[in-house]
This record gives structure tokens, sequence and C-alpha cells, in this order.
């Protein structure tokens, strides 16, 4: 990942964004380049540090996205019947990924080889790494940074975040399994091997409660390797006791090891069946 090939010169038109329209070539031949860059994977708008295991945003890239709707025009275009008007094309760079017709994939997103696209969205600036499976109806939201092997299953929701500055985007870890319907939205985390039973939310605010102990995990994560499911807790308020959504940590896997459950993909994969 070689972030450098964002030129500073991002920074600055970020600044003078107010000014700037289509009709500006120079700023819109940079902002080209660096959402190309992103387009490309050379660049990406986020990233787990492996030595700090935290995640780190890089604004620039965020800039260069959100200064594209600035500088880009209007253009029309038609498949068939479909007519549509924007300013963002789809991503042309698509090899090595198998793609369903329906599948969407915008430039400036980042789809790698030995991905699978069913008839799916995924928006300007996410990154959805080698070998993960974007189901019928998933979307992968602006700037969501999907890692290797992740199962997003039937009409999972991964939120997208661009602005305001410093917005962390939704990450969802290698080999994660994210069940149908779930909904991970705004900054939250999937971490490492999880699993989210269907229709699981997780926001950054998020309760995480482990069934076998009690205990509160970090806000808005998803532990490594656990089976987790969408619950319920008691919360008193002035007008009586109300149950507020969590998430509660079923069990833990033994590292490296899938939920028998979340098998599903490989089997999927290894007989070339359509989920
Ligand atoms: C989370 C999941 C993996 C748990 O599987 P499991 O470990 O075998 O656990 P069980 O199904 O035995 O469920 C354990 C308990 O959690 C509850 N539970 C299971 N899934 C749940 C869910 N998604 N939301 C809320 N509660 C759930 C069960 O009712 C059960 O409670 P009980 O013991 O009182 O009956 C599974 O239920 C699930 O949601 N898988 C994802 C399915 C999916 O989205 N597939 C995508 C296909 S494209």
């Amino acid at each position: 990942m070689n972030d450098s090939v964002l030129p500073d010169l991002i920074d600055e038109l970020w600044e003078r964004r107010a000014e700037l329209s289509p009709a500006d070539t120079t700023a819109r031949s940079a902002v080209v380049a660096a959402v190309d860059a992103v387009d490309a994977g050379q660049a990406r708008v986020a990233y787990v540090d492996p030595a700090t295991d935290e995640v780190v945003v890089n604004e620039r890239a965020k800039r260069a996205i959100l200064l594209a709707f600035r500088v880009l025009p209007m253009a029309r275009s038609q498949v068939g019947d479909f007519r549509y008007e924007d300013r963002v094309p789809l991503t042309t760079r698509l090899d090595g990924v198998r793609v369903l017709p329906g599948a969407i994939a915008r430039w400036g997103s980042y789809v790698a080889p030995g991905t699978v696209l069913m008839p799916s969205f995924v928006n300007i600036g996410a990154y959805v790494d080698e070998g993960t499976m974007v189901d019928t109806w998933a979307t992968v939201g602006s700037a969501a940074q999907i890692g290797k092997n992740v199962h997003l299953s039937g009409g999972a929701g991964i939120g997208g975040v661009l602005e305001p500055p410093n917005a962390v985007p939704v990450v969802v870890e290698d080999e994660a399994f994210v069940g149908s319907r779930c909904m991970v939205v705004g900054g939250a985390r999937v971490r490492r091997g999880a699993t989210l039973g269907a229709g699981a939310i997780l926001t950054p605010t998020t309760h995480v409660i482990d069934v076998e102990t009690g205990d509160e995990l970090p806000r808005g994560e998803a532990p490594a390797w656990s089976v987790c499911v969408g619950g319920t807790r008691p919360r008193r308020f002035p007008g009586g006791e109300f149950g507020l959504p969590c998430l509660l940590v079923l069990k833990r896997l033994p590292e490296g090891s899938r939920h028998d459950k979340a098998t599903l993909n490989a089997i999927l994969r290894d007989h070339g069946v359509d989920a």
C-alpha cells in the first residue's frame, strides 16, 4: 500500500473545495488520479495497522473521494432500457472477480481478484479483499473495509462513512461471517473470524455482552473468533424498563476455525453453487 500516490495537492484543493467545479481541469485531473489509485487498490481509505491493531484512516483518500463529487460532471449512461445520471462511473477493474448481473461496484472501490459479487452494491472508497463473497442484496458502504475470505450474507448492510472528517469506516476483518440482513454501521468493527448471526445490529455504541461471564466487552466490536447474535438488554427509563438492542457473544471458537453453520461459503465455492 503506497499512500504517497495521493499528491499534497488534494489537501490544498480540499481547503478551497467550495470554489471548485468540473471546469477546473487541473483539480479534476488530480482528483481523478487520486481516486483511481484507490480504485486500483494502491491507496485505501483505511486499514488495520498490524503493529498497533488500530484502524488508521487516510484522510487524504477520503478527501479525494469527496472532491470527486465536486469536480466530476454529471454524465448520462444507459444499459438497455435502464438510464442513469451520475458523477461517478462504475469500476472497470474487475479482473479475476466473479460478477453477476445486477452487481454494482462504483469507480473508487477496490474489489480484489478471487471475490464474488452477487447482485449487490459496493460503494466508492470501499475495499473488498480476496476470496470474499458479497451475497445477494448485500451493500458495502462507502469507505468500508472488508477483509479476506469474508462472507457478507444476503442483504447484509455494511454502512458507509466518508464524513465527518476523522470518522472511522466499518472494518470487517479476515475470515468473518456476517449473517443475513445484519447491519454493521458507522465505525463498528467485526474482528477476525467473528460470526454475526442473522439480523444482528452493530453500531459503534452497541453494548457487547459475553453470555458466559456477563462481562461487558468493548462496545461496537464483535470479538475475534466468536459467535454473536443480536439480543436485548434491559434499561430503565422514566417511563419504565425497556429492552435496548445489544450484541450477545454466545460462544468462542478456536482461533482459525469457522463456526459449523458458517462454512457455507466454502461449500458454495467448492461446488460452484450460487447462493
Ligand atoms: C448465529 C448462528 C451462527 C448461531 O448458530 P448456533 O451456534 O448453532 O446456535 P443455535 O442456532 O443453536 O442458537 C443458539 C441460541 O441462539 C439463538 N439464536 C440463533 N441465531 C440467532 C439470531 N440470529 N438472532 C437471535 N438469536 C439467535 C437461538 O434461538 C438459540 O437459542 P435457544 O438455545 O434458546 O434455542 C446462527 O443462528 C446464524 O444466525 N447463522 C447465520 C445464518 C445466515 O445468515 N446465513 C446466511 C445464508 S446466505
